[in-house]
């Protein structure tokens, strides 16, 4: 069946994947990608489906209210899967004000622009919101997060997640707005932006940089492959239940220096290194303020309810992760520098 679908933030890390997998597998749906092209969205990640027929590319930010109204009433889509945030704890830390006025105010732009598009017509329409593990706040030494597990968020980036996660649930419980909602644990791969762990050390150890390991490092999160995430946003955006919370993760529990020395001996190996070369580049730095300890999900709901399974080992994820950036080292150079403005005004000046 036709249908128009409107992917907030496709031109990041997860989103990218997203838009392509829906672009490549569904050529009968019409795929917007909603982007503002901050600093960490980058239309070179969607290079190889820029010209592929059921797809398009929007500018625009989510926080411009009437900007957001105008693309939907011309696209009018049935659905949307918003991927579109401030995404990095640190930043958030930094300069908290960003994040609330994406997080929190664009999810609510968004769900007012659907709320009047659809008026109360809900066949057949869907808002997906794409989030994350850490509105359940940090875990002790055991226990996993369920979907019913209180929000306790300790950053700002977590605590404007959460917020916008409250205003889905309450368009969908006071107007009746059809959504699915997941919470997903840590996503590495491709594209991956160099501001976070995996990426920030890979490119570190190219460059005989440090690797600033936060604290003692002890703390712990549940790492997926973004293509199983992409995965698992197909199956939910398809065959989720109305109005349902799923917990998305990779049954992959690392400590940080523990992952950390994996990743080093793996570069070690890729690189041609004497073994230990990278190892000696870990650094402790100042730990990160109200640092969350550890993150685990339990996905077993989206296991048992819709089939879901990561399909990617972490051995196997890893590896081709690090492939990825050693033959695509001038992406990073890109998106470490200014070029990346240069490719959009080339590309879209007329
Ligand atoms: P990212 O930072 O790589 O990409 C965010 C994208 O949103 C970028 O393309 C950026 O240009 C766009 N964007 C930012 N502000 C915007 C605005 N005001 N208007 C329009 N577009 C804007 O993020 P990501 O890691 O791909 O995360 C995507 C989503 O998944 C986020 O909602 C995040 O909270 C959630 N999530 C991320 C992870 C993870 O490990 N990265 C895990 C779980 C959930
Ligand atoms: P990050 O990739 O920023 O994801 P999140 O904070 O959303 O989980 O960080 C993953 C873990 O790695 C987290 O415990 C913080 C730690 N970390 C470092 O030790 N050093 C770093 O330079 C970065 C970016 C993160």
């Amino acid at each position: 069946m036709s249908k128009t679908l409107i992917i907030t933030g496709g031109a990041g890390f997860i989103g990218s994947h997203v838009v392509r997998l829906f672009v490549n597998k569904y050529p009968e749906y019409k795929i917007v990608n909603l982007d503002a092209l901050t600093y960490a969205g980058n239309l070179e990640n969607l290079k190889d489906i820029e010209h592929a027929p059921n797809y398009t590319f929007v500018k625009a930010d989510i926080t411009d209210a009437n900007a957001i109204n105008t693309i939907f009433k011309e696209y009018k889509p049935d659905g949307v899967i918003h991927l579109a945030a401030e995404s990095h704890v640190d930043r958030s830390i930094i300069d908290p004000n960003a994040f609330i006025q994406t997080n929190v105010m664009g999810t609510a732009n968004l769900l007012n622009a659907v709320r009047a598009l659809w008026n109360g017509h809900f066949e057949g329409k869907r808002f997906y919101h794409v989030s994350t593990d850490e509105v359940y706040g940090s875990l002790g030494e055991t226990g996993f997060f369920l979907e019913t597990t209180p929000y306790e968020p300790q950053s700002p980036y977590s605590a404007s997640k959460a917020a916008s996660d409250h205003l889905v649930r309450a368009y969908g419980n006071t107007y009746g707005l059809p959504f699915v909602l997941t919470n997903c644990s840590n996503n590495y791969g491709p594209n991956h932006f160099p501001e976070k762990l995996i990426p920030l050390f890979i490119n570190n150890i190219c460059n005989n940089k440090p690797l600033p390991v936060y604290g003692d490092g002890k703390y712990t999160r549940d790492w997926l492959y973004v293509i199983d995430h992409a995965r698992a946003i197909d199956i939910v955006f398809h065959e989720g239940k109305c109005c349902e919370t799923y917990n998305i993760g990779g049954f992959n529990e690392w400590q940080n220096l523990e992952l950390v020395k994996l990743l080093c001996t793996k570069m070690d190996e890729k690189l041609g290194r004497q073994p230990g070369t990278s190892e000696r580049l870990i650094t402790y730095v100042k730990d990160r303020p109200g640092h969350d300890k550890r993150y685990a999900i339990d996905a077993s709901k989206i296991n048992k309810e819709l089939g879901w399974a990561p399909s990617v080992t972490f051995e196997e994820g890893l590896s081709k992760t690090i492939d990825w950036y050693l033959s695509n080292e001038e992406w990073l150079r890109n998106v470490t520098s200014g070029d990346y403005q240069k490719y959009y005004q080339a590309q879209y000046s007329n």
